[in-house]
C-alpha cells in the first residue's frame, strides 16, 4: 500500500478505497471504452475526483465564497461558448453568487460542479483542462474560446489548493503551496513531501513523441493515469512499485478512458508562431547553427526534435537543476520536444530561464560553444520559428 507523508493523496486514497460508500457523484458513469468522447474526457471528466475535491478539500464550500474577480485573479478561465448572450455585461463580478452561476453553466474551464436549485454547490471536481487549457481572451481578460492543450500559465494551483480548510491546521503545508506561483505545480509533493514545483507543460504537439514528461516516465497514458489517480484524486487503478504506489478502485473510472484521452491529446497540434513574430532569414541561419556549430541536434533530433525513446540525460549534461529528476523513477531528464516555444515561456522543467535568449546563453556556457552574439540571436530566431 501507499506510504505517504502527506495527506492529500493519503486521504483521498482512503476515500477511494471506500468509493462505493462515498456519496460523491461521479460525473461520467462507466461506459464501454469506445463510447468515451475523446474531447470530453479531457475537458469535462473528473474521473470521480469529487472524492478528493468535495469530500476532503471541501471546495464546494470554498467556491461559494469566491467572487469571479478573485477566481480570475488566481488564473481560472471562463469558456465564452458556455455563456448566454449578455451575461457578462450584467453580471456582478464581485459577487460569489456569479461564480456559482458560472459553475452551474459549466463555464469555468477545468471545473465541474453540481449546483442545486437552492444555489448551493453540492459537488466539486476538476478535469485535465484545469491545468492544460487556456482561453483566447477574446471576450475579456480570462474570458474567451478554449485553447485545449495550452498550459494554464496564469493558473496558481498551489494557491487554489491552499484555500481548502483542510490546510487550516497545517500552516507549513499551506505556506509551501502558496510559494509555488502561477503556472507551476509539483506532481510529487504529496508523495515525497519535497516542494520543488515544475512548469505546467503544454499537452499539445505530443503525437509521435516517445516519452512524456520532463523526466520521460513513460508513454502518455502512463502519465495520464498517474495524474488522474495520484494528483486529481480520480477513482482508478494505478501501480508504480518504484514509488510504492498501488491503488485500485472499483469501478475503475480512469483506465477505460485512457485510449480516448490519448487520442484527444495526440490530436492537439502545437500552435504556429504568429505571423511576423520572427525574422525568417535569421531563423534559417539559426537552423544551420542548430544542426552544426551549436550541437543542439545531438539531442534535439527527428521531427519532434527529441531523442526521447533513445536516451535520457543526466542533469549535468545540460546544466539543469538535478533535484526534480532525483524524485522520479528515471532520475534523468528527457530532451524536451521543441514545439511552439514562443507560446510557453519560461523554459526548462523548473522555469529557470525566462527567455529563449537566456536558454541559448546558458547552452553557450555549459557546452562551451563559443557562439558569437549574432549567432546566438540567429539561434533564438530559429527557436521562435518552431
Ligand atoms: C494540477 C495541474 C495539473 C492537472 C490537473 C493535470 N496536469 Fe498534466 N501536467 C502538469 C504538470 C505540472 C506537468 C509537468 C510534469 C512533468 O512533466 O514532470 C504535466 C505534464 C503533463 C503531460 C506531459 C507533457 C509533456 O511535455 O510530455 C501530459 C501529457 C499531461 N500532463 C496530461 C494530463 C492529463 C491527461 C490530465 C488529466 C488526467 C492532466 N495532465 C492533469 C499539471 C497538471
Ligand atoms: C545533451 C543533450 C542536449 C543538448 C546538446 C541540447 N539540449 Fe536542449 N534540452 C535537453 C534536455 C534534457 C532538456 C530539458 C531540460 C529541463 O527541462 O530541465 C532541454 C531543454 C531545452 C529547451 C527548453 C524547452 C522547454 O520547453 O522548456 C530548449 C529551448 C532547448 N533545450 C534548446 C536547445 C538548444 C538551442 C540547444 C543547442 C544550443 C540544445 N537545446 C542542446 C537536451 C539537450
Amino acid at each position: 500500500m501507499f506510504r505517504s507523508r502527506f495527506p492529500i493523496v493519503f486521504l483521498s486514497l482512503a476515500l477511494l478505497m471506500s468509493a462505493c460508500d462515498s456519496n460523491s457523484r461521479v460525473s461520467s458513469p462507466e461506459q464501454p471504452t469506445d463510447t468515451f468522447d475523446p474531447q470530453a474526457t479531457f475537458r469535462y471528466d473528473t474521473y470521480g475526483d469529487e472524492a478528493l475535491w468535495t469530500d476532503v478539500l471541501r471546495f464546494h464550500e470554498v467556491v461559494e465564497t469566491i467572487s469571479p474577480a478573485t477566481a480570475l485573479a488566481v488564473g481560472l478561465k471562463v469558456d465564452a461558448e458556455a455563456l448566454p448572450d449578455g451575461l457578462l455585461a450584467t453580471a456582478d463580478l464581485t459577487d460569489p453568487a456569479t461564480t456559482v452561476e458560472l459553475l452551474r453553466l459549466d463555464a469555468v474551464v477545468g471545473i465541474k460542479a453540481e449546483v442545486g436549485a437552492d444555489g448551493r454547490v453540492s459537488h466539486f471536481g476538476v478535469t485535465c483542462a484545469l491545468c492544460h487549457s487556456d482561453v483566447d481572451d477574446s471576450v475579456a481578460p480570462g474570458v474567451g474560446f478554449r485553447l485545449d492543450g495550452w498550459p494554464a500559465k496564469d493558473l496558481d494551483p498551489g494557491l487554489i489548493l491552499s484555500l481548502s480548510p483542510f490546510f487550516d491546521d497545517k500552516p507549513q503545508l499551506r505556506a509551501e503551496l502558496q510559494s509555488w506561483g502561477p503556472g507551476m505545480y509539483d506532481p510529487y509533493w504529496n508523495l515525497d513531501g519535497i516542494s520543488d514545483p515544475v512548469v505546467i507543460a503544454p499537452a499539445y504537439g505530443l503525437k509521435d513523441v516517445a516519452l512524456e514528461t520532463y523526466t520521460g516516465e513513460g508513454p502518455v497514458s502512463y502519465w495520464n493515469a498517474y495524474v488522474a489517480v495520484t494528483q486529481m484524486g480520480g477513482q482508478g487503478n494505478f501501480e508504480e512499485p518504484l514509488l510504492n504506489i498501488s491503488v485500485t478502485a472499483d469501478p475503475d473510472l480512469v483506465t477505460p478512458k485512457l485510449p480516448a484521452l490519448r487520442e484527444y491529446q495526440e490530436s492537439l497540434l502545437a500552435p504556429a508562431p504568429p505571423p511576423g513574430s520572427f525574422d525568417a532569414a535569421a531563423a534559417e541561419r539559426g537552423r544551420q547553427l542548430f544542426a552544426g556549430k551549436a550541437e543542439c541536434s545531438g539531442c534535439h533530433v527527428g521531427p519532434q526534435l527529441t531523442d526521447a525513446g533513445v536516451t535520457l540525460h543526466e542533469a549535468h549534461e545540460i546544466g539543469a537543476d538535478p533535484l526534480y529528476a532525483t524524485r522520479t523513477i528515471t532520475r534523468r531528464y528527457r530532451t524536451t520536444p521543441l514545439r511552439a516555444l514562443w507560446q510557453h515561456p519560461p523554459y526548462y522543467h523548473n522555469g529557470e530561464f525566462e527567455t529563449l535568449e537566456a536558454v541559448v546563453a546558458h547552452y553557450d556556457l555549459v557546452l562551451n560553444l563559443g557562439l558569437a552574439g549574432d549567432e546566438q540571436s540567429d539561434l533564438v530566431e530559429y527557436l521562435k520559428s518552431l
